[in-house]
């Protein structure tokens, strides 16, 4: 296809503005897949997405659209996460198109995550088309969004495209923008081959598949290609694009967006960002490349049954495939036995995998508390670590000083829930740098240990304001904090899990918290049993179980045989869900009761 007949685009919006419905729109429109194949195509697509994560990645699709000029045009369409967690995954799609459909919904406005993608697509040098979506609504104020997204996002919105990907309103409005205001890419097809290697993933049929997009030069099959990065050569077997069906090309030339395969096993062997060239006739000029990501929170993972360790491990092994930002370690608790060290990107992430693991894998696992990770500034000389698990924490004396990471976050809120908001934000240690009313709405600019957020802030802040605030964040660096050690004994006995790092003026009350739940979870025994928190040697906050008195054991296992087998069973049933600490027995859910803050 000739360069001036290329599109390249992502859609950027908020959660649940309607992109997802927008982009099947697009297909359906401009693919002429019928209704019905449409709707087994979306069905598809769900099974894929189940199977792959792909929730989680960029989808890309070729459209072929004649426009009112009578000229036929190649459309690539970049799909978006929008989640936070998922920032960067919105960042390499955008690095590989010209311009992006900025999707508003027209009764919500503009919320965080519209003006976090919108800074990163202008990053790129973007053209932005701004697009009124749902204007189907009755609760739609089409004008009202389009002074926001001037206001608060400084974009002309004169010629925004009022649509709803709904009922099919404004399709070809967005179509037509999209050929006349979106710049066709650049390139030259007879210079050394140059392509960005925008996403990868396992597909149990055709291997790793690798998303390309040719800068310049063109990609064939049977061509010797040199990921410059890493350093390897590979055998282009499969040249293709996805419309969504994948479909067989026989090369792909420059400005345009499609997929190689390579006979290559693993995720890991394919570096995002990297540059494709020709082994033979290499680039002199590769791509800048993209920070590798880092995982930002930490948790244990734990199988309730040891004998599911080596499931768990295979089953992560399996995630790991098409998710390299995860990562996970063998650890070994003395409360939970051996479990994994996990790494995050963030909270969402997090319950991702653990969700998949549960549902897909059918294991029960424990989670211990999500952490950040803290630098740990040594005395004796002894340098800088990186604490990843807070069990792992070295003698206080060896520590000079401990800094935690910082967040900016960007939130919006009606006015009526401000006030909620405001002492959230501050009981986690906030410090507001700016404030500014935009309609009946607030934008606060929040600077956040990110340690205070990744338990629940997001939830309590959904909850605080009924669903309607909306919340973004990046890292701005990490900060020294009077940050403390806290432990939780059972019996006298420190239980490892259960360990976390807090603010000093918060510990007591988070320890007093802890051991009322677990006072609350842990049964009885034939013993008192002591609960403590303690900072170093010092208890903070102590709950006591009351021992248990015999007549009850009597009672119970007394009476009709059914009731007892049903008893016995129950017991059974506990069993398995209980850790044996010690002479005591917690049960699961006093883990996951006292980690849980708020
Ligand atoms: P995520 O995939 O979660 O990021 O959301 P998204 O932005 O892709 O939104 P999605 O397309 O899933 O739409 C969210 C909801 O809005 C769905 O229930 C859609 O049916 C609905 N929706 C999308 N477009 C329109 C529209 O034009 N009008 C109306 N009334 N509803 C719409």
């Amino acid at each position: 296809t000739p360069l001036d007949h290329i599109r390249n685009f992502s859609i950027i919006a908020h959660i649940d503005h309607g992109k997802s419905t927008l982009a099947d729109r697009l297909i359906q429109t401009t693919g002429g897949l019928t209704a019905r194949e449409m709707s087994e195509q979306v069905l598809d697509n769900m099974d894929i997405e189940k199977e792959r994560g792909i929730t989680i990645k960029a989808q890309t699709v070729r459209l072929d659209y004649t426009a009112k000029d009578g000229q036929k045009y190649v459309l690539n369409l970049m799909d978006t996460p929008g989640h936070v967690d998922f920032a960067y995954e919105v960042s390499r799609s955008l690095a590989a198109c010209e311009g992006a459909l900025l999707v508003v919904d027209a009764s919500q406005g503009v919320e965080a995550q519209t003006l976090a993608n919108v800074y990163q697509s202008i990053e790129y040098d973007h053209e932005i088309v701004p697009v009124i979506n749902k204007i189907d609504l009755p609760a739609a104020e089409p004008e009202k969004v389009k002074q926001e997204i001037e206001e608060i996002i400084g974009l002309p919105a004169d010629d925004a495209v009022l649509a709803s990907a709904k009922s099919g309103i404004g399709i070809d409005d967005i179509l037509e923008a999209l050929v006349k205001r979106i710049p066709a890419p650049k390139g030259d097809i007879n210079a050394p081959l140059k392509a960005m290697l925008v996403d990868s993933w396992y597909d149990p049929y055709l291997g790793v598949v690798i998303l390309v997009r040719i800068i310049d030069g063109s990609l064939k099959k049977g061509q010797q290609i040199r990921f410059m990065q890493a350093g390897t050569t590979h055998l282009i077997d499969r040249v293709g694009c996805f419309r969504p069906k994948i479909e067989i090309l026989d090369s792909l030339g420059p400005g345009e967006i499609g997929f190689i395969t390579a006979q290559i096993k693993e995720v890991s062997q394919t570096a995002v960002g990297d540059t494709i060239t020709d082994a033979k006739n290499p680039t002199s000029t590769p791509l800048p490349g993209f920070k590798q990501v880092q995982p930002v929170v930490f948790c244990g993972l734990f199988p309730v049954d040891a004998a599911d360790f080596d499931k768990l491990k295979e089953s992560l092994g399996k995630l790991r495939l098409n998710d390299a930002s995860f990562s996970f370690e063998a650890e070994n608790s003395a409360a939970l036995g051996f479990g994994f060290r996990c790494g995050f990107l963030g909270l969402l992430h997090l319950e991702i995998i653990q969700e998949r693991l549960s549902r897909e894998y059918d294991l029960d696992l424990i989670t211990t508390a999500p952490s950040v990770v803290y630098h740990l500034n040594m005395t004796h000389g002894e340098g800088s670590i990186d604490l990843h698990n807070p069990a792992d924490m070295p003698d206080v004396t060896r520590i000079d000083s401990i800094d935690e990471p910082w967040i900016e976050a960007t939130i919006y809120v009606p006015d009526q829930y401000l006030g909620a908001v405001l002492k959230l934000c501050q009981d986690r240690r906030g410090i507001q740098k700016d404030m500014t009313y935009v309609g009946g709405r607030v934008q606060l600019l929040y600077e956040l240990p990110l340690n205070e957020v990744v338990f629940d802030f997001y939830d309590r802040l959904k909850s605080i304001s009924r669903g309607y605030a909306s919340f973004d964040y990046h890292q701005i660096g990490y900060r020294e904090g009077d940050l403390v050690k806290m432990t939780i004994m059972v019996n006298g006995e420190v239980v490892d899990a259960l360990s976390m790092i807090v603010h000093r003026h918060a510990a007591e009350g988070r320890g007093r918290q802890m051991c009322q739940r677990m006072k609350d979870l842990i049964p009885r025994h034939l013993f008192k049993i002591p609960i403590q928190a303690a900072i170093g040697g010092k208890v903070i906050a102590r709950e006591t179980i009351g021992a248990m008195r015999k007549d009850v054991t009597a009672k119970c296992y007394g009476g009709d045989i059914s009731r007892k087998k049903k008893l016995l069973e129950k017991q059974k049933e506990g069993k398995k869900r209980m850790r044996q600490y010690g002479s005591v027995d917690i049960p699961q859910e006093a883990f996951i009761a006292a980690l849980r803050m708020g």
